[in-house]
């Protein structure tokens, strides 16, 4: 039987990733999570949650006890856990560094130990920051925050285990990632949804027309699932996300006009200065993805945004 751990597993897109799994493969899944973002609360209420294939161990990546129960027997690795906040990187770097470079030097030593057949490590459009878009594999990185650094180092060290250890390693780059599980997360979608439904003002940082590649957690799972499966080479990276470019003022108003028809009234957001260490424009070049992990998301904006509002309102 195949066994794969999930670091991380707990949060929103481990969430979605195990619900992928539990209905697209008949895998065994191991969860390590400390749960400083993430809740247990979020497998257990899955709709298709399947108690005797997933075992979650609470412990921290940086700890090799808890890893080494965590990746016992284990075929695959899937390296979610991390420090994901842009500001919170910007105000506490050791703590994103500590979280995010050793954290994950330390999984691929561990990995490395179990004979692990692939890690894929979630990586970031951070990692290769302001870029003219669309952002392919090629751009030089200049990330632009502590947290787009650390992630450029995950990659540098899953780079490194393959060409000094031969670990067959993948980076993937997710851009903005929404969908079901979010209710922690701060990303604009899952912040204005709940604000909303919360009858609080959402803020606009800076003048809307930044854009973002919004992409669903469904699809970022079914690229997971087969980067593990594929056959590519030792180490590669992937950009990840829908090809396609929407300022966060069309976002609002896509919310708006889905949370009207629920006949929740929607107030016009407010605007705030910009903040910094966040991308201008970005949108991503999936070629790669799709020629090499047969990559096609499935949702559009107006599905995924109307998936994820009836997440949260059934939540
Ligand atoms: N959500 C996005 O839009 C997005 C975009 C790009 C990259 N990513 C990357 O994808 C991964 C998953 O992101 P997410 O949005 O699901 O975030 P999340 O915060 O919901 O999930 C991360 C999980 O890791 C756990 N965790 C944190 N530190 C840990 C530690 N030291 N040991 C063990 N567990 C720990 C948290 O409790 C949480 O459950 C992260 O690596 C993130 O950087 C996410």
């Amino acid at each position: 039987m195949t066994r794969v751990l999930v670091t991380g597993g707990c949060g929103f897109i481990g969430a979605n990733l195990i619900s992928y799994l539990l209905d697209h493969s008949n895998w065994e899944i191991n969860v390590i999570d400390d749960l400083s973002e993430g809740k247990l609360q979020y497998l257990t209420s899955l709709d298709n949650y399947i108690h005797d294939r997933v075992k979650f161990i609470e412990g921290d990546i940086r700890d090799e006890g808890s890893l080494e129960d965590a990746i016992a027997h284990c075929d695959y690795v899937v390296h979610l856990a991390a420090q994901t906040d842009v500001i919170s990187s910007i105000n506490a770097p050791f703590n994103d560094a500590d979280i995010n470079i050793m954290g994950t030097l330390n999984l691929l030593e561990a990995s490395l130990r179990h004979n692990i057949k692939r890690v894929s490590f979630a990586s970031s459009a951070a990692a290769v920051g302001e870029q003219t878009p669309p952002v392919d594999e090629n751009k030089i990185p200049s990330p632009i925050s502590p947290y787009g650094a650390s992630k450029l180092a995950g990659e540098a060290y899953c780079s490194t285990y393959a060409g000094s250890h031969g670990l067959r390693t993948t980076a993937l780059r997710f851009s903005n990632v929404y969908g079901p599980n979010s209710w922690h997360k701060g990303s604009a979608i899952a912040l204005f949804i709940k604000q909303i439904l919360e009858g609080k003002t959402p803020v606009i940082y800076g003048d809307g027309n930044q854009t973002r590649d919004f992409v669903h957690a469904y699809d970022i799972s079914m690229a997971i699932h087969s980067s593990l499966t594929s056959d590519i080479p030792s180490f590669e990276v992937f950009q990840l996300g829908t090809g396609i470019e929407t300022s966060v003022n069309e976002l609002y108003e896509l919310i708006k006009t889905r949370l009207e028809d629920e006949g929740i009234d929607v107030p016009a957001p407010n605007y705030a200065p910009a903040r910094a260490g966040e991308i201008y424009r970005h949108y991503c070049d999936i070629d790669k993805a799709r020629n090499t992990l047969g990559y096609q998301p499935k949702f559009d904006m107006k599905e995924g945004i109307d998936s994820t509002i009836r997440w949260f309102i059934k939540h």
